[in-house]
Parts: C-alpha cells; sequence; structure tokens
C-alpha cells in the first residue's frame, strides 16, 4: 500500500481538510492507522477498492456516509458547509 502523504507536505487546501477532520471525525476514526477507534481506521480509504461497509471507495459514497451518518456515526450535512466537505474530501484522499 502506498504511503500517506505526510502532514508536513500536505497543500494549504488539504491541510484545512486535516483542521475539518481533527475538528469532526478524529475522535472516531484514526487517519494514520487502519485499525478501528469508534468507527473504522481510515488510513488508505481510497486505496482500497471498497469501504468498510462493502460499497464502493469513492467520493459520493464517503461523502454519503458523514453527510447523511451511519449506524452509530452521527450526521454532518448540516454541520459542515461545501467548502469544508470539499477541503477535507481533498484532505482524506491523501490518507
Ligand atoms: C461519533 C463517532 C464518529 C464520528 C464523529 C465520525 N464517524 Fe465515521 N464512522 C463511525 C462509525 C461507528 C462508523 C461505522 C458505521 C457502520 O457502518 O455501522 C463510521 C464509518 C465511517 C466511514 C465508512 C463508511 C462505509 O461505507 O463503510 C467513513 C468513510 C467515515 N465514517 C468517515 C467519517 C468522517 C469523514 C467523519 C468526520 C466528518 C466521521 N466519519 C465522523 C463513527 C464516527
Amino acid at each position: 500500500m502506498p504511503p500517506s502523504k505526510p502532514i508536513s507536505e500536505l497543500t494549504p487546501q488539504e491541510a484545512r481538510g486535516y483542521q475539518v477532520f481533527q475538528q469532526s471525525c478524529a475522535r472516531c476514526h484514526h487517519a494514520y492507522s487502519e485499525h478501528g477507534l469508534r468507527g473504522p481506521g481510515l488510513q488508505h480509504l481510497f486505496k482500497h477498492k471498497y469501504l468498510p461497509s462493502g460499497a464502493p471507495a469513492n467520493d459520493d459514497r464517503v461523502s454519503e456516509a458523514f453527510l447523511h451518518g451511519r449506524g452509530m456515526m452521527p450526521a454532518f450535512g448540516n454541520k459542515l458547509d461545501d467548502q469544508q466537505v470539499q477541503d477535507l474530501m481533498v484532505y482524506l484522499h491523501t490518507l
């Protein structure tokens, strides 16, 4: 599996996405491990063919999961604005 992009090399947009992740996702998901916390580890999220649920690992399915919520995961659709969602998605692609 190719390594995740180091935090020190993130572009400005990726770094903004990292901040969104820290604020909204990090309490339940590791970004740099595939080991579960409260939810599955998200390292290599887009490098795998499938998400933990078995859905294809693409932008639509990933954003749908956190915008609408899933199981014990709350919905973030009303908590993040469009820019934050875009920044977060760009960041998730670095993992
Ligand atoms: C309160 C804890 C919690 C928070 C906060 C949280 N998640 Fe989750 N997340 C979960 C749990 C639990 C699952 C497993 C849900 C299931 O399939 O039952 C999950 C699943 C996922 C999945 C896998 C979906 C799939 O189809 O397998 C992704 C991607 C994800 N979360 C991304 C995020 C992102 C991005 C954020 C921040 C915006 C976030 N999560 C915030 C708990 C959380």
